[in-house]
């Protein structure tokens, strides 16, 4: 098998005008700084950071951008960005991300998530400048036959809980644009589909790796929900390489990369939460793990399993680092946090790293 990785040419990004929308996320944040280091004109348009703290404050990731407060369910305020600012690739991240919220708040999770995405393409389509939009779906957006083998992207889309749902359709606003209005305009339109990404400067709540750590911080046992489910997980920077990849590829062929793309992790990096809370136990001396049997959840959707052939062998991406690996980056990111240290830097830093990891596989 062909082990080559595909590099990021920084050369394509150097002076490229990008929308990037949710960049006050988590995952937003992370590409922001990506981008940033890549010497980007980059404008990001969103809400307020979703967390206190959050990754875009503790790492001021405004520094190095246009900064814009736009909510994307109002579409006089989008198109007017996107009129002003005429970016070339536009990268749609902002979204109701939560599946437990989508329970309780369903109208704002479609609002923004169905909507919000019709607004974005719609502001694309009229922009006159842009030439291709990358927008980030999940995983979660296939109907979950509960199968045990990968879902490939032709697969249909489903989604039990509002969440996953309005992701489904997204993708299918997504596929109607491309068919309707931008395939004629010229414009390139990909969908991306990542699972539970992992990564320091996540505080949001009712996910892994964030709980963890805020037991671990506050010296008490983490309580965990569902010790055997097994997620997809992957370090942030994973999937995002494969966006920037594609969407270099999506600029200079526009008719063979618009479709949808699976990034996930390599099979044996599905693990149950038992096994990852054990090996985060492990880089933070003195911490424990306790189950609580005690609350009812609503329902979750058991593992879904990404193929990510296709992203394999036509961007010749594929998982960097391992989950062992991952999950020691996060820890050592987090105490650097908790020690005071610049957390811009480090996470450039981090993202260096990441870059020569790929090297040193290309080269071994
Ligand atoms: N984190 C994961 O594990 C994961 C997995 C698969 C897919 N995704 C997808 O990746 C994207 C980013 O996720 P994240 O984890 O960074 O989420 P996040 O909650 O950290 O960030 C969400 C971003 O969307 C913005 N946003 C929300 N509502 C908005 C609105 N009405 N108008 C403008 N901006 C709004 C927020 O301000 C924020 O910038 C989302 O589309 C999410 O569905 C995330």
């Amino acid at each position: 098998m062909n082990l080559v990785v595909q590099r990021i040419n920084a050369g394509f990004w150097r002076g490229k005008r990008v929308l990037l929308t949710g960049h006050t996320g988590f995952k937003g944040s992370w590409l922001s700084l990506w981008l940033q280091s890549m010497g980007t004109t980059l404008r990001g348009i969103a809400l307020d950071p979703p967390t206190i703290p959050a990754l875009f404050d503790v790492a001021r990731v405004a520094e190095g951008m246009e900064h814009r407060i736009v909510d994307i369910r109002d579409f006089a305020s989008v198109k007017a960005q996107f009129d002003e600012f005429k970016p070339e690739i536009v990268i749609h991240m902002a979204a109701q991300p939560l599946v437990r919220y989508s329970y309780k708040e369903p109208i704002e999770t479609y609002a923004t998530n169905v909507m919000g995405t019709v607004h974005v393409l719609e502001a694309a389509r009229h922009a006159g400048s842009v030439k291709a939009v990358i927008n980030v779906t999940t995983d979660k957006c296939y109907e979950n036959h509960e199968w045990d083998w990968g879902y490939r992207e032709n697969e249909p889309m489903g989604g039990h809980d509002p969440y996953s749902s309005s992701k489904g359709c997204s993708e299918l606003v997504t596929n109607a644009y491309r068919r309707s209005f931008l395939g004629q305009s010229g414009i390139a339109i990909a969908s991306v589909r990542a699972g539970n990404v992992i990564g320091g400067g996540d505080w949001s709540v009712d996910r892994l790796i964030p709980d963890v750590l805020r037991a671990f911080e506050v010296n008490t046992p983490v309580v965990i929900r569902s010790p055997h489910a097994t997620r997809p997980w992957q370090h942030v920077l994973e999937p995002l390489r494969g966006y920037l990849m594609l969407a270099q590829a999506l600029y200079h062929d526009p008719k063979s990369y618009a479709e949808g793309w699976n990034f996930g992790p390599n099979d044996d990096d599905a693990r149950p939460v038992s096994w990852i809370v054990d090996q985060m136990v492990g880089f933070w001396p003195g911490s424990s793990w306790k189950l609580d049997q005690s609350v009812e959840n609503p329902h979750e959707a058991n593992y879904l399993k990404l193929d990510i052939s296709k992203a394999k062998s036509k961007l010749h991406w594929r998982p960097i680092w391992s989950l062992s690996e991952t999950l020691s980056q996060i820890v050592s990111w987090h105490k650097s946090w908790l020690s005071g240290m610049d957390m811009q830097k480090a996470s450039i830093d981090e993202i260096s790293k990441y870059m020569q990891s790929m090297d040193t596989i290309n080269n071994g």
